[in-house]
């Protein structure tokens, strides 16, 4: 039973939070995200982010885990049915079992390329076959069909998922724990190596054609600039929550099992900061300027456009290697390597929430809760693996990576402050705490926090075409309408700009097909969650 367990050491409990936050967003989605957003002008508004957003929630998630376990709850419905009387508050709870097991699909996907390319650097397949042409194959891109199924993508991914599986049910500190503390020094090492080779380059080498410190000088030279830009505030905010793994369910389930009266403020503080440490310091020292060595940085900038950071960590780096000589296959080993330390000890923390929910809620052993967890991340995975050429795999990171993330801390915010209460909310943050926290931080999490969500996700919302604000109000006063961006909310959920057919003329599945295929299974799949906890509770008789 869940509520037995606890974690065996305080090191172990920091690690294994930081490596919940620490993935593959410190590494791919970071620089690539600082790249599209102008390098320093992405760092100041991502800093004020972390602040006023990422530093009050990473306590009130802590908070309310704590809170929760008290009362013999790991998982987010039974957490927030113990912050007050409303019957409604355990349903809010359903997003940190949907957004936990959806993520967890796709991202043990993306883990398992870094399993396959650790495989592939090794025996030298990036020496004869460029990425990018092995990269779309691999995914199945370049099969006739939407509909065809990549066999060797499907197999590495069961294979990581396994792996996954077996570290879980080995528990908290032999399995969770363990794994922190060996993959998290590991990556910190392999980065540092990388970093130092990366830096090292220069201008008589083969291949450079510029400095590396330029790409270094572009993303963390902060400049003023951003603090206008409202997209720069929306993707400095959005990788603020994906990076430090909020609104997600997984921090509420670790701290859950931290007791009545250790320290949680100091604790999440150096589990988050850790991050920033990984993300800003190497994050930002590793992609950027290798690739600029070799590249040149207009054409980084250009490569990282609209690509999210996956394609210069998947389709670049493994070529530019190849500029090595002997340390080239090595390298392209401790990048994935790293990568994939990264993404399990992220992927373990979206596992442990939901095995909690079927401990403490049906009673479960480890062993047969870690097998549900497995059973349902594989058939969502197997579908993400399946149509992840259609955009099944883009439609999970969009509703469930990003939107759900946003929705479920706004939401949990207010109930903190406004449910539950502030006082009492203050009382558990601050109870047992191994530093001060600074009083400041009450105001902020009642006032500045709720409104610095509701505001980015409203901009996330209507975001107009182009990013352009200025001339969607010019637009929207002279009667012209609002020019909603396709990549805004409502404009993905309506299909703007697309041809939103479900079929071709000749009757072939659409794109369009697939993504409101996944759409339905995704809410059908929140829907259902919603029953289980609703007769899960009503079994209990709604008692605490
Ligand atoms: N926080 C995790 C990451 O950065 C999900 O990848």
């Amino acid at each position: 039973m869940s509520a037995k367990e606890q974690w065996a050491t305080r090191v172990g409990l920091v690690l294994a939070m930081a490596g919940n936050a620490v993935g593959l967003g410190n590494f791919l989605r970071f620089p690539a995200q600082a790249a599209q957003n102008g390098g320093g002008t992405f760092l100041i508004p991502y800093l004020i982010s972390f602040a006023l957003m990422g530093i009050p929630l990473l306590w009130v998630e802590w908070a309310i885990g704590r809170h929760g376990g008290i009362y013999g709850h790991h998982s987010t419905p039974g957490m927030f049915h113990v912050m007050g009387d409303k019957g409604w508050l355990k349903y809010i709870g359903v997003f940190g079992i949907f957004t936990n097991l959806t993520i967890a699909a796709y991202y043990c996907y993306i883990e398992s390329w870094t399993l396959s390319y650790v495989f592939h650097s090794l025996i030298g397949t990036f020496a004869q076959t460029e990425p990018k042409v092995f990269f779309p194959n691999y995914l199945g891109e370049t099969a006739d069909s939407l509909f065809a199924f990549p066999l060797e993508a499907g197999c590495w991914f069961l294979l990581t998922l396994a792996l996954n599986i077996w570290i879980l049910s080995k528990g908290l500190a032999k399995g969770i724990e363990m794994a922190a503390k060996i993959g998290m020094p590991l990556l910190v090492i392999f980065a540092a190596v990388l970093v130092v080779r990366g830096l090292m380059l220069d201008a008589g080498d083969p291949g450079v054609v510029q400095s590396p410190l330029d790409g270094l000088n572009f993303v963390w030279n902060p400049k003023l600039e951003g603090l206008t830009q409202p997209t720069t505030w929306l993707a400095a905010a959005g990788q603020i929550f994906f990076t430090l793994s909020l609104g997600m369910g997984a921090i509420h389930c670790y701290a859950s099992y931290v007791s009545k009266r250790s320290d949680i403020a100091l604790n999440a503080a150096s589990a988050g900061w850790m991050n920033e440490f990984v993300e800003v310091v190497l994050g930002g020292s590793l992609l950027i300027p290798i690739a600029t060595a070799y590249m040149g940085l207009a054409a980084v900038q250009s490569a990282t456009a609209g690509g999210g950071g996956f394609s210069l960590g998947f389709l670049s780096l493994p070529t530019l290697f190849n500029n090595w000589g002997w340390f080239a296959p090595i390298a392209g080993a401790l990048w994935f390597g790293l990568l994939f330390f990264a993404g399990i000890t992220s992927s373990l923390a979206m596992g442990q929430p939901i095995m909690a929910y079927f401990q403490d809620e049906h009673q479960m052993n480890r062993r047969n809760s870690a097998l549900i967890f497995g059973a349902s991340t594989m058939i969502l995975g197997l579908f993400c693996v399946w149509l992840y050429p259609g955009g099944a795999f883009d439609e999970f990171d969009f509703w469930s990576g990003t939107f759900s993330l946003v929705i479920f801390a706004l939401l949990e915010v207010f109930i903190f402050s406004y449910v539950f209460g502030i006082d009492k909310g203050w009382k558990e943050i601050t109870r047992g705490a191994d530093i001060h926290v600074p009083r400041i931080f009450r105001f902020i999490i009642k006032y500045v926090t709720p409104v610095f969500i509701l505001v980015v996700f409203i901009g996330a919302l209507i975001q107009p075409a182009e990013g352009n604000w200025a001339q969607a109000f010019r637009s929207l006063f002279s009667g012209d309408g609002w020019p909603l961006a396709a990549n805004s909310v409502i404009g993905k959920l309506f299909h703007v700009g697309v041809d939103s057919a479900w079929f071709t003329p000749e009757g072939r599945g659409t794109k369009v097909l697939v993504q409101d295929m996944t759409r339905l299974l995704l809410f059908s799949l929140f829907a259902g969650i919603a029953v289980m906890v609703y007769f899960d509770f009503r079994k209990k008789g709604g008692s605490r």
